[in-house]
């Protein structure tokens, strides 16, 4: 995820080759070039969730779960160390684009309105040419309750329906087993694997692997799993 360190540092490579636009020969304009405004997130509603888009009011809320070491096993990079930190990259973050304004972003602070607390974070990456990659974090005092499942649909959706995107793309460690499972029930399906690839992950360790996941537009609905998942 980019609000922990950036995936798109290697997602870029990926899906050039898997759509087929490495040798493309210029650079599109992005919107904020052409002069267009930049799109904002919505807030978005599930059935248990609102989410909402990410500002710098949330960081004394979000940075105590953001400590918990379970989060960052397959996450490239450490937990923020102050509030500070946090804010500075709440504000980055909600500039809303990559410096070369090529990326357009998306992030999403996850509120659970039944436990009147936030239970995690999501991003959404838009990418030129209509495909954009999806990020989901969600704090382990609140695992196995759903809402990524929850989340992810209805950011999906609001892609699909609301952003004109047609593929959407989700990344993840090949060892990261509760990702990989949550990107099969949204309904993605596996595109390609590197499983020598260690460009994400922390210095010093083994070659660990990456797997992507598309889900293009269209593609038949899977099964829902829970009755959470209806948002
Ligand atoms: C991946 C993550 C977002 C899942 O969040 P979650 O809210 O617990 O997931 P859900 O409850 O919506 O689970 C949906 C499905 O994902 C799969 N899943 C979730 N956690 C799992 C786990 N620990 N082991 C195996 N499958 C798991 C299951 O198929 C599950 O459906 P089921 O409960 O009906 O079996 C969460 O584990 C997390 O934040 N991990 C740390 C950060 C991270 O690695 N993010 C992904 C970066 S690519």
């Amino acid at each position: 995820m980019r609000f922990i360190a950036g995936s798109s540092v290697t997602t870029g490579l990926w899906t050039a080759g898997y759509l087929g636009i490495a040798s493309a020969p210029a650079r599109p304009l992005s919107p904020a070039s052409r002069g267009q405004p930049r799109p904002v997130p919505a807030e978005l509603q599930t059935e248990r969730l609102s989410l909402e888009p990410l500002r710098t009011a949330h960081a004394p809320w979000l940075i105590e779960p953001l400590r918990d070491p379970r989060l960052y096993r397959f996450l490239p990079d450490i937990p923020v160390s102050s509030l500070r930190e946090l804010r500075a990259r709440f504000d980055w973050l909600a500039t809303g684009s990559s410096p070369d304004g090529l990326e357009t972003w998306f992030h999403w602070a996850a509120y659970c309105r039944e436990e009147r607390r936030h239970v995690g974070l999501f991003e959404a990456t838009l990418h030129e040419r209509r495909w954009a990659e999806i990020g989901y974090l969600i704090f382990p005092s609140a695992w196995r309750r759903g809402y990524a499942l929850e989340a992810c649909r209805r950011i999906v959706q609001h892609l699909f329906a609301e952003r004109a995107v047609d593929l959407v793309v989700a990344d993840t460690m090949l060892a990261n087993i509760a990702a990989r499972r949550l990107a099969e029930q949204l309904g993605f399906r596996e595109a390609s694997c590197d499983s020598r690839s260690d460009s994400c992950f922390k210095c010093g360790g083994p070659p660990a692997g990456h797997v992507r996941y598309v889900l293009e537009a269209g593609a038949p609905a899977p099964p829902l799993a829970t009755a959470a998942g209806a948002a």
